[in-house]
Parts: structure tokens; sequence; C-alpha cells
């Protein structure tokens, strides 16, 4: 064992040294999902192919390319989203803020597949542009989805799409893009923590010839105002 500590220790006065094989499968879940923070939240509606419709939280979730868009998010196994997001190919993700965290939360319940989340609940259907899945009206925004690749990544099935329509509401949009204050997200940290947006900074990005060529090392580095 490469490791300092055989399980994770209540109180750490040394620095952990890891060999992820040591510790079981759930320790390594709550170790990085703690670390890897803070995670945006894709809620995703689907559709079955007996027309059920379903919705649930997926925190293994990133944007990945900007041209075109694409998403990715990450199953743990296999679960009705994904057994419907292989039949149809497509899908939304809708974003979650703080007003709509806890029927997200609520939509993590293992419903059965024959259940209906939305109605579960309380959420209204909107009809989606490119995609057959409903959305969820109350979300204030939405990215429909068309599956482009599958990917097996240890207990994780990673599912990559295409944004092929995007909805933003007005209340989102200032200045030419989306305005994070009033966007208000939510994400997850470890277990059943989550957080919204805390102090909101700018930091400018040095370019080399204009702000770094010529300086000292650690000289240029912009500051926090
Ligand atoms: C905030 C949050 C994030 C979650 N992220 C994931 C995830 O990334 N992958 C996953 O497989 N399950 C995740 N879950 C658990 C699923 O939402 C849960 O298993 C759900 O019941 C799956 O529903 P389904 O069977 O309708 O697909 C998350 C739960 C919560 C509350």
């Amino acid at each position: 064992m490469t490791s300092s500590h055989a399980t994770p220790p209540t109180d750490l006065d040394a620095p952990l040294e890891l060999d992820p094989g040591d510790w079981d499968s759930r320790q390594i879940y709550f170790l990085m999902t703690g670390l890897v923070i803070p995670r945006p939240i894709a809620w995703v509606s689907t559709r079955s192919p007996d027309g059920v419709r379903n919705l649930a939280p997926h925190s293994y979730f990133q944007a990945v390319s900007n041209d075109p868009p694409h998403i990715v998010f990450a199953s743990t196994g296999v679960k009705d989203t994904l057994r419907n997001v292989r039949a149809a190919g497509e899908f939304v993700v809708n974003l979650v803020s703080a007003d709509l965290v806890e029927e997200m939360n609520y939509t993590a319940t293992d419903f059965p597949p024959e259940e209906d989340e939305f109605t579960w609940a309380g959420l209204t259907e909107a009809p989606a542009v490119r995609v057959d899945a409903p959305r969820v009206a109350e979300a204030h925004a939405h990215l429909e989805c068309e599956v482009r690749h599958e990917l097996a990544v240890g207990n994780g099935n990673l599912v990559v799409a295409e944004v092929v329509h995007v909805h933003v509401e007005p209340s989102l949009w200032r200045d030419g893009r989306i305005d994070p204050e009033a966007y208000d997200p939510v994400c997850r940290l470890a277990g059943t923590s989550y957080a919204t947006l805390g102090e909101v900074f700018k930091l400018p990005r040095p370019g080399w010839k204009r702000d770094v060529e010529g300086t000292a090392p650690g000289e240029a580095i912009p500051r926090r105002a």
C-alpha cells in the first residue's frame, strides 16, 4: 500500500497521500465529489419509449466545446435517464437556479421507471423545439441536446451531446450575455451539500506580449481589486 491512510481518517494531521485503489468505492466517491467542486447540475429531462416523462439531476456535468457547443454528463451505472437517452438519442438539460433546488433534489428520488417526475415534483412541461424530450417550464434556461457519443469510463457512462437549441429567459440577460447573479445557479458539493454563487469578481487575463514579456517572474500577476 502506497497510501498514508487505509481508510478516511477523522482528522488529518499530515498530508493525505492516496492510491485510490486502497479505499473503497464509496470513500473515493466522497473524496472526489468533495474535491471537484463546485459542480454544476444538469437536470436532465427525457421521454421513455412508452412516453413516460423522466427528470433527474446529474452533477457529473460540464460544457466541453463551444463550436458547435457540446456538453457531457455521466450516469453512474445505468439509470432511467441513460436508458431513455440511449433509446431516444436526445434530451434536455434544464439549468438549475436556486428557486428550483428543492424540486431538483426531489427528482433524485429513485422513482420507478413508470413514475413521472414532472408530476411528482409539481413541474410543468414546456415543449422543446428540436427534440421530443420535455422541458421544465419553471427552469430559466435549457439546452436541447442530441447524443453524439457514449463512453464507458470506470463505473460511469459518459454521454457526449451536441447542443442543438438553447432557451434563455430575458431575466438572465444583461449587457449582451448571461448575468451570473440574475441566473443564481446552484452547484453541488459532496453528499447533500449545495452552494450558490459567492462573491463575483473579475480578473483580467494577461497576454504575453502586452503584459508579461520583460517583467520579473510574479511581477505582472493580475491581482483582485
Ligand atoms: C444534485 C445531484 C446530482 C447528481 N448527480 C448524479 C450524476 O452525475 N450521475 C448519476 O448517475 N447520478 C447522479 N445523481 C443521482 C440521480 O439523480 C438519481 O440516482 C436519480 O434517481 C436517477 O434518476 P433516473 O433513474 O430517473 O435516471 C445526482 C443526484 C443529485 C441530488
